[in-house]
């Protein structure tokens, strides 16, 4: 999957807003890509558009979402763009725990996916998700047999990957998959994650805000910020020696990656809201130590180095240097 130039909007009072702005990401076949970032940078808008599935008062206003064998993603529609859900692209829904019908069991809604993507052995579709339901550790009959009401929030949000991976899609994209869990059934998931990822050869992309999780699981790691993606590479990279100051300070926050509690440190100030992201400049100046005159009014551009990136006037004169 190739992203290009994708920019999200959002119609609000004030006019529309980006909330995913000029993001440009290669998705490699058989790698996990993670993209971290807080609360409100817009990671569920780039998940759903990815799909095509961005609601109003949301529209994608630009670029493209290359699929290999499926095209432009951008550009389907209809019964096009249905049979690309679930057969390309499974996908976990955030709140994936609150996403199931209330009326209908679990297995009822398993044959209606199945159905709508013309699975012509579903006795083979229903041993699959029992497989895999199995697998993160629940009673997969039981499952299947049980309304939403009767399942608590994890073992709904099991139901959700279940569901985005049994219709065997070869791109999977899990928006915040393991959020409901406690940190034991977590990993469990995780894993189980990357085991069926490397079973099937499949190309997975993990958002979350919780940097543990990618640092668990992902191969290459984004971090986006105030609708930006400010750095991207291999994660061991990016964690172990972050350059954009985002990243610095997103891991400098995080004792279990610090090593020391009395090291971390929270970073201070809070994200842009839509309203409050600046039109020009960089997005991170509000709380950036290194900010200098052009940040102000120029927006950094994302800059490769080998395999990282970074969109950082601080970074690219010291790469330019370098050089
Ligand atoms: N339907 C909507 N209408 C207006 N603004 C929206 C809508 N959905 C999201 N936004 C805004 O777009 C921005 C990005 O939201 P998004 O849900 O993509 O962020 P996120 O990174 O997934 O956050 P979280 O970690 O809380 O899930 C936020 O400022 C949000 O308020
Ligand atoms: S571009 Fe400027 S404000 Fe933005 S992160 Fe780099 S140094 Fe800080
Ligand atoms: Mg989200």
């Amino acid at each position: 999957m190739r992203i290009d130039g994708l920019t999200v909007v959002y119609k609000t009072p004030a006019g529309e807003l980006p909330a995913v702005r000029g993001i440009d990401l290669t998705l490699e076949p058989g790698s996990i890509t993670g993209i971290v970032g807080e609360s409100g940078s817009g990671k569920s808008t780039l998940a759903l558009s990815l799909l095509n599935a961005v609601q109003p008062p949301g529209r994608i206003a630009a670029g493209r979402v290359e699929i290999d064998g499926l095209g432009d993603v951008v550009g389907l529609a209809g019964e096009q763009l249905r049979k690309a859900r679930g057969r390309h692209i499974g996908y976990v829904f955030q709140a994936a725990q609150n996403s199931l019908n209330p009326l209908k069991t679990v297995g009822k809604q398993l044959l209606d996916l199945g159905r709508s993507h013309g699975v012509e052995d579903l006795r083979g579709l229903v041993r699959e998700a029992k497989d895999l339901l199995g697998r993160m550790g629940l009673d997969g009959a039981r499952v299947l047999d049980s309304h939403q009401h009767e399942l608590s929030g994890g073992m709904r949000q099991r139901v959700g990957i279940m569901l985005a991976l049994v219709l065997n899609a070869h791109l999977v994209v899990l928006d915040e998959p393991t959020t409901a869990l406690d940190m034991i059934t977590q990993a469990n998931i995780l894993k189980i994650v990357r085991e069926v990822h490397a079973e099937r050869g499949l190309t997975t992309l993990v958002i979350t805000h919780d940097i543990g999780v990618v640092a668990e699981v992902a191969d290459r790691l984004a971090v986006m910020y105030g609708g930006r993606l400010v750095e991207q590479g291999p994660t061991r990279e990016v964690l172990g020696a972050p350059r954009h100051p985002y990243t610095k300070g997103l891991i400098r926050a995080i004792p279990r990656l610090v090593g020391d509690i009395d090291e971390a440190q929270a970073l201070p100030g809070r994200p842009p809201t839509l309203a409050t992201v600046p039109k020009e400049g960089c997005v991170f100046r509000e709380r950036c130590a290194l900010r200098m005159d052009v940040c102000d009014t120029v927006d950094p551009q994302a800059v490769a180095d080998g395999p990282r990136t970074v969109a950082c006037h601080a970074v690219t004169v010291t790469v330019k240097e370098h050089a």
